[in-house]
């Protein structure tokens, strides 16, 4: 694509002229990409009378509490926003086994992997992913007790950071391509990947935390979305779509066996979700878990897919499907991690991390009798209209 470049009219006062393709650099560094100026010279003479639209950049995006907008002339989709200053990066004490990328952000061992072989776990394998899983549940478990409107959701990072380090666990997407955090916290119109923040939660939310651990040197993956006060539990559109995709993926972990094709997980997914009005978000996938984070096999969420493999047992992986009620494309924030829905309608998500076994499957990650969340009834017209 190119651009009219003939549209461009110079910034300055009454200046009028066709702007070339200078732009002013202060104004780029806070994302605005419009203003163009004919020369450096029109730039100089106005600069006084511009540079006061940088400060209206910068207070638009303050908050009263001394928290502030980093992207401020970002488009968002929907009415969430991030809330900087992030806290300092957290640490881990160095007696606990890390990944490599703890150290570079580079996970170099899994780029390495080849993309179509399939690890098989003995049962020492099997029994160390017993574990870890059964971790991941409790630091879940213990991160999603704190929920309520008005906490933050770096709170969330900070108390999933220390309940992982009290297992001598090292939380999996610290520094992970450089995530910042150590856990994915994406509310409402965010599809993923979501980096906890300042953002006060809201009665009436829905948020999804994602948890990985690694522990002794294998990883656990797993995810749940929660209503966030009373309202949320209340609005139809937010529990059709909670509800759904906690379905679909037990409708998935319902087929697994030895011989089950990779490829009709997705098939399964999708009927469900086309029942009841959802749409899959097919960028991302599950994948396969072991000593790695994300080794393969790729596991698509959506029909008519063409992923190779059939589950052996011995292997692990996860399934993870991710629903929206809307327009199921994804647009990135400028932090490059956060993707929302392009139209801002909410989407859920929900993941568990399976082992094949010789007759079926064991969910290793699966809910206790008291884990908190868990599945709730559509509303009635009236308690919806309270
Ligand atoms: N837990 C995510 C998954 O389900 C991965 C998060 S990695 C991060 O695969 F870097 F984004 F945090
Ligand atoms: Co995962």
């Amino acid at each position: 694509m190119t651009v009219d470049t003939s549209e461009r009219k110079c910034q300055g006062a009454d200046c009028g002229k066709e702007a070339g393709s200078l732009q002013c650099p202060t104004c780029l560094k806070l994302g605005y990409h419009d203003s163009y100026f004919c020369s450096q010279d029109c730039f100089k003479k106005n600069w006084n009378q511009h540079k006061s639209l940088h400060q209206m950049i910068k207070d638009r995006a303050q908050n009263a509490n001394g928290t502030y907008n980093p992207f401020p002339t970002f488009s968002f989709t929907g009415p969430v926003r991030p809330v900087y200053p992030l806290s300092p990066m957290r640490t881990v004490p160095k007696s606990i086994r890390h990944p490599d990328w703890a150290e570079t952000g580079i996970p170099k061992a899994e780029q390495r992997l080849s993309r179509t072989k399939i690890d098989l776990l003995d049962a020492k394998g099997q029994q160390a992913m017993r574990k870890v899983c059964r971790l991941a549940r409790e630091v879940l478990d213990i991160t999603a007790a704190e929920l309520r409107p008005g906490i933050t959701t770096d709170y969330l990072d900070e108390v999933c950071h220390r309940a992982c380090v009290e297992r001598d666990s090292y939380p999996s997407p610290l520094n992970y391509y450089h995530f910042p955090k150590s856990l994915c916290t994406s509310p409402n119109e965010v599809i993923c990947h979501g980096i906890p923040d300042q953002r006060v939660l809201l009665d009436g939310d829905i948020l999804n935390l994602d948890i990985s651990l690694y522990h002794e040197g294998y990883h656990a993956d797993l995810n749940e979305t929660y209503y966030i006060g009373e309202k949320a539990k209340a609005d139809p559109d937010a529990v059709k779509v909670v509800e759904t995709t906690r379905e679909c993926l037990d409708k998935a972990i319902e087929i697994v066996k030895p011989g089950t094709p990779i490829r009709e997980f997705g098939k399964a997914i999708e009927e469900h979700a086309k029942s009841k009005g959802c749409k899959i978000v097919t960028t991302w996938g599950g994948h396969g878990i072991n000593t790695e984070f994300h080794p393969p096999p790729w596991i698509p969420h959506y029909g008519k897919n063409k992923a190779v493999g059939v589950c052996k047992p011995g292997m692990t992986f996860t399934i993870e499907p991710i629903l929206a009620l809307g327009n199921p494309k994804e647009v990135y924030w400028p932090d490059d991690w956060t993707n929302a829905t392009v139209d801002g309608k909410w989407t859920a998500q929900f993941e568990h991390t399976l082992l094949v076994t010789e007759t079926g499957v064991e969910v290793l990650t699966a809910r206790k009798d008291d884990s908190p969340g868990g599945p709730i009834p559509m509303p009635t017209a009236t308690e919806g209209a309270v």
